[in-house]
């Protein structure tokens, strides 16, 4: 297959290069690719710029730059969550936190998320089942989450990345009050 591709490339380039040579001046061809080359340049970076900014603002993650109100850990193992306040120092293995918790509304809220064995991620449901928010959660690595919920209710943590056979049971409750 792969074979066949490099053949197929390189009659294509032969076929160009037998067809360019000769038929026009090189310079004036070259300087006819340097200016459409120019108009590609300027009009993908315009196109760029204006597409960050325009969907920079609707971007789902933003965070004021405040401080946080509270800040609870989190550490993901097959298959459940220990989360508890504060920050933690303890190994991700050692440390104790409950599944189901209650948080505050109207509080913004810094996760700080980990795992003690594989991937998983860390991510938030509304009780009409619509994604709220998440991140991953990676051994070795603490991965911050800032969210405000809006209104008491119940909230769903659910794990998005598949890790293991009990996958689809990683889910626990927020309650926010
Ligand atoms: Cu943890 Cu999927």
């Amino acid at each position: 297959m792969s074979l066949a591709a490099t053949i197929l490339i390189a009659i294509v380039v032969m076929v160009i290069l037998s067809a360019s040579r000769g038929s026009e001046d090189k310079t004036t061809a070259k300087k006819k690719v340097y200016a459409l080359r120019n108009k590609y340049f300027w009009g993908l970076t315009i196109l760029v710029i204006v597409g960050l900014f325009t969907t920079l603002q609707s971007l789902p993650y933003s965070f004021s730059g405040k401080q946080a109100d509270e800040t609870y850990t989190v550490v993901a193992l097959q298959w459940g969550w220990k989360i508890a306040p504060g920050v933690s120092n303890i190994a991700p293995a050692d440390f104790e936190g409950a599944d189901e918790i209650n948080i505050k509304a109207n509080k913004t809220i810094k996760f700080i998320v980990t795992s003690q064995d594989v991937n998983h991620d860390f991510s938030i449901y509304n009780d009409e089942g619509v994604l709220l928010t998440q991140t991953q959660a990676m051994p070795g690595y603490k991965n911050v989450l800032h969210y405000t919920f809006p209104k008491p209710g119940t909230y769903h943590v659910v794990c998005l990345e598949y890790c293991g056979g009990a996958h689809d049971y990683m889910v626990t409750t927020i309650n926010v009050i």
